[in-house]
């Protein structure tokens, strides 16, 4: 297949130029590429090719709570919104701590066939915080990390000994950073909109603390970490001042954070309920410097799809997440490009390239020999937000009614399109 006449972001530029695609990978580029017999033209011109979107933080619910969603409506979320591969979280019932739930999670994947889907096991026993899960057994059987993500591991000993071991096993931490006896019930961040709202605030202390311990392991250990969903500035500083020192920390945030505040909480909408929760226009800003100025390595979705039951109650009862396959290109587009914070490479690093390099995956990137996965969109066509429209089953956004800019018009995996949908 040839890709032609569009706007190809490199790690170096965007640049126009042709791409040719034989068994899955690419082959080369170049000026006006004429098929060759069997060949087939995809005709691009006036879209932008970025390599193929990495979502290093989904939840699938699949198995045990298909009802918010699973592994095939989660997949056809994360192509409609340009993901080629993306991994999901273990919060899953059974937890994923165990290589028959790995295995059954990839089989699925591979049988739905739209995006790769990489699992992350638990870091403990059923996330009970009590033993370590089978590490080397999950990643014989394709895991990629591990997280306890909803919460964190309260124990140092064993978060310490989670490090050495899923070293030993080429594994990162993937590290949910919230101090719970510090969150206490919290619903909403500790500020002038949890006194207007009455509703229970948490304290930025809860995330830095747990950041700044699981940088400490890394520091001493001389082994990687990586900070999840930082949303707040101090969590931010932290980190800068850690990569400083060489210390093997890596960081994520979400479009929530460097788009919301915590002003979106004043009419009690759930689907601004998100574990971190929504902060200050200071902690929005700092987390925009951080991913500037590369103390963010990625941008994540932390896609949290819930059911309407789920989230139609009272503040205190809603589930905490937002849904956000479908959104994250385009809001962070908007919101870092258009607005002339990234450039278009810039946003490819932040969207593929890092993750890629952080959990050693194959692609996130244009090059010959790579695997042919490609999202390609038009930067310049303006749409409004509908969650009606979401292939997912989770409806819940803050986002719904805003305009972005920044459709997916095609993506590619392994060469062959997968969105727009075949049926
Ligand atoms: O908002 C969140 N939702 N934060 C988390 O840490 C977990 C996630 C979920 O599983 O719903
Ligand atoms: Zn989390
Ligand atoms: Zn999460």
């Amino acid at each position: 297949m040839i890709i032609h006449g569009a706007e190809v972001v490199l790690a170096n530029g965007v640049k126009k130029t042709d791409i040719r695609i034989e068994n899955g990978k690419i082959l080369g580029f170049g000026k006006n590429l004429s098929p060759r017999a069997g060949e087939e033209t995809l005709d691009c011109t006036g879209l932008t090719v970025f390599p193929g979107l990495i979502d290093m933080h989904v939840h699938l619910r699949d198995p045990g709570f298909e009802y918010k969603e699973d592994i095939e409506s989660g997949s056809r979320a994360a192509v409609k919104g340009g993901f080629t591969q993306i991994c999901c979280m273990p919060n899953t019932k059974p937890v994923t701590d165990n290589k028959v739930t790995v295995t059954y999670i990839r089989a699925r994947a591979a049988q739905v066939g739209l995006c790769k889907i990489h699992p992350i096991g638990a870091i403990t026993e059923g996330q009970e915080g009590k033993n370590l899960a089978a590490i080397g057994a999950m990643k014989a059987a394709g895991a990629v990390a591990l997280s306890e993500d909803g919460k964190s591991v309260e124990n140092t000993g064993l978060m310490a000994n989670a490090i050495r071991y899923a070293a030993d096993f080429g594994l990162k931490c993937l590290c949910h950073c919230e101090d719970a006896s510090l969150v206490d019930g919290g619903v909403v961040h500790e500020g002038y909109y949890a006194t207007l709202t009455g509703l229970k605030g948490s304290l930025r202390a809860a995330e830095d603390i747990l950041i700044a311990r699981e940088i400490c392991l890394a520091e001493s250990l001389g082994l990687p970490v990586h900070i999840c969903h930082v949303s707040t500035y101090s969590g931010v500083q932290l980190i800068r001042e850690a990569k400083a020192r060489g210390v093997q920390v890596t960081a994520e945030t979400c479009p929530h954070y460097f788009i919301l505040t915590d002003a979106a909480i004043a009419d009690f909408d759930t689907n601004t309920k998100v574990n971190p929760p929504l902060r200050e226009e200071r902690d929005r800003l700092a987390v925009i410097e951080g991913l500037r100025d590369g103390t963010i390595d990625c941008i994540v979705t932390d896609h949290a799809p819930h059911h309407a039951d789920d989230k139609n109650v009272e503040y205190n009862y809603a589930a905490f997440g937002i849904s956000g396959l479908e959104t994250s290109f385009a809001l962070s587009y908007t919101a870092l490009v258009r607005s002339g914070i990234l450039t278009p490479e810039a946003l490819a690093k932040k969207m593929s390239t890092a993750a890629a390099k952080i959990l050693g995956l194959e692609g996130g990137v244009i090059e010959a020999g790579a695997p042919a996965d490609l999202t390609i969109a038009d930067l310049n066509e303006a749409w409004t937000i509908d969650p009606a429209s979401f292939e997912s089953k989770g409806k819940n956004t803050p986002f719904a009614g805003r305009e972005v800019f920044g459709r997916v018009k095609y993506t590619v995996a392994d060469g062959e399109v997968k969105y727009p949908f075949a049926r």
